[in-house]
């Protein structure tokens, strides 16, 4: 079966991934929730795409985890068409090589990646923040008419394509970089709830992709450790009282717009 294996913090790649399956008439899988049994309905020959968003100019550990777990693939004599479209709000530096590599560890080769541009949703460090609307609203048509490109060519199976961003110094961000945001960012440990803001209406909860936000006796969130970091929590909290570290806290909120009478909550 032809499967779209998506992950979305705040609705960037599900989107994407959604206009994609509309597009192909491929199923759509969540890494986030998917069973170990996952690729049974993956026959050789079928096309297999990964969408999901660039977090530090690499794969999410929710993705690296899902890919991990996949069993390794026997090489057949009629090959998956493999692909994968890496959101992001500028560049990826080197993300794709990071890919390429984790599903090289499953036999899996990449025949084309690219990236798209979408509303930027980082806001934990300095100088990061969400996009002015204006900018928003132009990644969005951007990505719109960039999408109907990629399903072209993910219909036509083309192979060798690489249209992505890099952006500057990409080995220092995908190398360096990344380790050191992995290792000094302490995800979980930096998200708090402002008690005076509050309203225990669960948002952080229902939006969390892994499940990580429970709530405490008066229904306010507590953040366990499974944390991939995505700011969903953050982003969706209408009443801005979700915090996250020392620096986010001026900054503005972002989530792919839902359309009316749609719900993206996962529980
Ligand atoms: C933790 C984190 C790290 C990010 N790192 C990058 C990055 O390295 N480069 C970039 O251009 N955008 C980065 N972004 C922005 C997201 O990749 C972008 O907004 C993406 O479309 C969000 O997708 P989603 O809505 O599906 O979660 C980051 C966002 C988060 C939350």
């Amino acid at each position: 079966m032809n499967t779209i294996f998506y992950f979305s913090g705040t609705g960037n790649s599900r989107h994407v991934a959604e206009t994609l399956g509309r597009l192909t008439g491929d199923r759509l899988v969540d890494m986030a929730d998917a069973g170990n049994d996952v690729m049974a309905g993956c026959q050789p020959g079928a096309r297999l795409g990964w969408v999901f968003p660039v977090h530090a100019w690499g794969l999410p550990r929710v993705v690296e985890r899902f890919i991990d777990r996949m069993p390794a693939m026997r090489h057949t004599e009629t090959p998956y068409y493999i692909y994968a479209i890496l959101t992001c709000g500028d560049d990826i530096g080197r993300a794709d090589r990071l890919l390429r590599r984790c599903l090289a560890r499953k036999g899996l080769t990449v025949d084309s990646v690219y990236s798209v541009r979408m509303p930027n949703a980082y806001v934990g460090l300095p100088g990061f923040d969400v996009d002015a609307p204006a900018l928003a609203a132009e990644k969005l048509n951007a990505a719109e008419r960039e999408l109907s490109l990629i399903a072209a060519d993910v219909v036509a199976r083309r192979v060798g394509v690489c249209r992505v961003v890099p952006g500057a110094w990409p080995g220092l961000k995908s190398g360096p970089l990344r380790w050191l945001f992995g290792h000094l960012i302490p995800t979980y440990r930096w998200f708090s709830v402002r008690r005076d803001r509050c309203t225990a209406c669960g948002a952080c909860r229902r939006h969390c992709p892994t499940h990580n936000v429970v709530a405490d006796s008066e229904g306010r969130p507590v953040w366990r450790d499974d944390c991939t970091g995505c700011l969903a929590c953050y982003h969706y909290c209408p009443a801005q009282a979700v915090r996250y570290g020392p620096f986010a806290r001026r900054k503005g909120q972002y989530h792919y717009p839902e359309r009316q009478g749609e719900s993206s909550e996962k529980n």
